[in-house]
């Protein structure tokens, strides 16, 4: 019998219960009766968190683009696979079907092939959220090719830094992006980020905003001619189970981004898994997620996870805001979409707008509301469900992380009665506990904790790329036997789990992940900065924004000026979305004996709430939190 599809809670429980029972059978049965593999596993699991090593399915062979498309080509040749939505209402949509998908991927593969990439390689692929994206990624795993995804977003440096830490040799990006009515240099970006990567020996470029760009002969080619001659077909390659499929950065609280590395068969198999579960994909139905392919959501439940099921998935290339506040609820009407998957800094967003731009249109298609990325309030828990989902479509608020490859804690709609703000009961397959202070389960309801995963599941990450010890000390240290997921929890009479956010120095803007080390080690780079701290404070939309406390070696400078200064480093190092919402000059920073800052001093001062700033005694400098409080901007 089949665990794939749970359809009411008593199947959830037996389920589950089943999943931690006898883990290796459960998902044994579900890769085999789903899955289109070349070579059976030897064995289902092998584990040891304190190695740490990881394997699912060991010595199997699959190619992953063989379950997501050429397997579905007998019954879908016609239907949408992927359903691209333009930036701009005025262009028409896209229906890319499942054949047509197929020669795209196959003729994008070859290209790659022709210019040297072979299985194994690292690929960079920096483009806007346009088809050639989807493309591309599914190309590089036709060949065995290890896509690194670097959303559009990010800026030259931080392109850089990734292509040098995976020495890719080849990059894939276009002549720019269009975002909402503006339009970003993508080409110019790569360009700047090239001057120091010397490694690159090719870079193929999409046609997407038809601006001049710089072509430097040799080095880069237009993409279009190159597809277009290429061959349809592509023999896939064999891959083991284990083979990485992908890297994705993600950043750390310090030092440089994580380069996670997710593998074939086990990321297969549960991002497929929980697709159809979190999502209650049927037949038929249209599914769309809103975020970026640059990001794991993007990868697991834009791409892998839904066309590894057969479904239609959209793909939208603009903005909410664009051309005005109802693009959202637009396309909704338009394509009528079943299921809606989003981020709470979005719907906190639309939720200020007026309401005319949601009654305009009929959304009565919805069946299931996503969420995912931060903690979602109560308030916009419930515009989202009163005024999108009509209080008839269940909300999943989605727990996961680019380390666990899928969705870990979540509702599964009309079975797990939802609760605001609650990720609710984990998935078959997770086991969650919530650790104290001193390393030690805390068993029983009505608990909180910080968050950690006993058991190995599928889609867990299975390293840092060239570090492994990094990936040990990061999520295998803090907690004996247990990966550590860096959020606090708390789990309700019921065991139902509401995460607290995060315990470590993440911090999460608009629902990315932002560490602050880098951010730091950026403005402290600026001549007239001496140190520098930075903390999240509370924010009605980003639900984070950041607050920076800078030291100056030069007290005299024009304070105005060095803040716009500030921002331009971190915008060209970090990217815009790390930019300060507000920068205070300081003359000292708290810290312990040991010399940490210490920021749960400094996380108060910047949310307003200084009452009670609690024990300052073991700092080196307890005066200095005085001067701060009176400085506060
Ligand atoms: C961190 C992971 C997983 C895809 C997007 C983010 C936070 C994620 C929720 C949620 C509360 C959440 C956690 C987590 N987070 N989903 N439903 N409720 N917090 O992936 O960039 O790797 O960030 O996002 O703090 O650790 P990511």
């Amino acid at each position: 019998m089949s665990n794939y599809h749970i359809k009411n809670l008593k199947e959830y429980f037996n389920v589950y219960e089943k999943s931690v029972k006898e883990p290796e059978v459960f998902w044994e049965e579900i890769a085999e009766e789903h899955f289109l593999w070349h070579k059976r596993w030897d064995n289902v699991l092998s584990w040891d968190f304190t190695k740490p090593e990881i394997k699912w399915f060991e010595n199997a062979q699959l190619n992953i683009t063989e379950n997501c498309i050429d397997r579905h080509l007998r019954t879908k040749k016609d239907q949408t696979a992927i359903l691209f939505e333009p930036n701009s209402p005025s262009e028409d949509a896209l229906h890319i079907s499942y054949g047509v998908l197929h020669d795209k991927v196959n003729q994008m593969a070859n290209v790659l092939k022709s210019k040297g990439v072979k299985k194994g390689d690292r690929v960079c692929v920096y483009l806007p959220m346009i088809p050639e994206l989807a493309y591309t990624v599914l190309a590089c795993a036709r060949i065995g090719a290890v896509h690194s995804v670097v959303f559009a977003g990010f800026s030259a440096s931080a392109v850089a830094t990734r292509i040098v830490d995976s020495d890719c040799k080849i990059v894939v990006t276009s002549d720019g992006a269009n975002r909402g009515a503006k339009t970003i240099d993508l080409k110019g970006i790569v360009d700047e980020a090239l001057k120091s990567c010397p490694g690159v020996e090719t870079v193929l470029v999409a046609k997407r905003i038809h601006t001049e760009i710089h072509m430097q002969s040799g080095r880069d080619y237009w993409l279009a001619p190159l597809t277009e001659s290429a061959s349809t077909e592509c023999a896939p390659e064999i891959m083991d189970a284990e083979d990485p499929l992908f890297i994705l950065y993600t950043s750390g609280s310090t030092g440089k981004p994580k380069g996670m590395v997710h593998s074939s068969g086990g990321y297969m198999v549960y991002t497929a898994f929980t697709f159809k579960n979190v999502f209650q994909y049927r037949e038929g139905d249209v599914y769309w997620c809103t975020a970026d392919i640059g990001w794991i959501t993007g990868h697991s439940y834009i791409l892998y996870g839904p066309l590894a099921n057969g479904a239609t998935t959209v793909m939208f290339e603009g903005i909410p805001s664009y051309p005005d506040c109802g693009r959202f609820w637009e396309i909704v009407e338009k394509h009528k979409v079943n299921q809606f998957y989003t981020a709470p800094t979005a719907i906190r967003a639309l939720a200020k707008e007026d309401l005319k731009f949601v009654e305009k249109y009929d959304l009565s298609s919805l069946k299931v509301l996503g969420t995912v990325g931060e903690p979602i309030n109560e308030e916009a828990w419930h515009w989202y469900n009163d005024n999108i989902g009509n209080k008839n479509s269940p909300i999943v608020d989605t727990w996961w992380q680019t380390e666990t490859g899928g969705i870990m804690i979540s509702p599964i709609p009309y079975a797990t009665p939802t609760i605001p703000t609650f990720a609710t009961l984990p998935l078959p397959g997770i086991q969650p506990a919530l650790m104290d202070e001193n390393g030690k389960e805390i068993a029983g309801n009505q608990v909180e904790g910080r968050l950690c995963i006993k058991f190995p599941w599928p889609s867990i990450a299975r390293t840092i790329w060239g570090n492994h010890q990094r990936y040990q000390d990061t999520y295998f240290s803090a907690f004996k036997n247990a990966y550590f997921t860096g959020d606090g929890a708390r789990r309700d009479a019921a065991g139902y789990y509401r995460i607290t956010g995060r315990v470590d120095d993440v911090i999460i803007v608009s629902g990315h992940n932002l560490g602050t080390a880098p951010i730091e080690d950026t403005i402290n780079e600026h001549p007239a900065v001496a140190e520098s701290a930075i903390v999240g404070f509370p924010h009605d939309i980003k639900g984070n924004a950041l607050y920076g406390f800078v030291i100056l070696k030069d007290t005299g400078a024009d304070r105005d000026q060095l803040r716009k200064e500030i921002n331009q480093l971190i915008s060209e190092h970090v990217g815009p979305i790390a930019k300060l919402d507000k920068v205070q000059f300081t003359d000292g920073l708290p810290k312990t004996r040991s010399g940490k800052i210490m920021r749960r001093i400094l996380r108060k001062i910047a949310g307003g709430d200084t009452s009670n700033i609690g024990d300052t005694s073991t700092l080196l400098n307890p005066e200095v939190v005085q001067s701060i409080m009176d400085e506060v901007i």
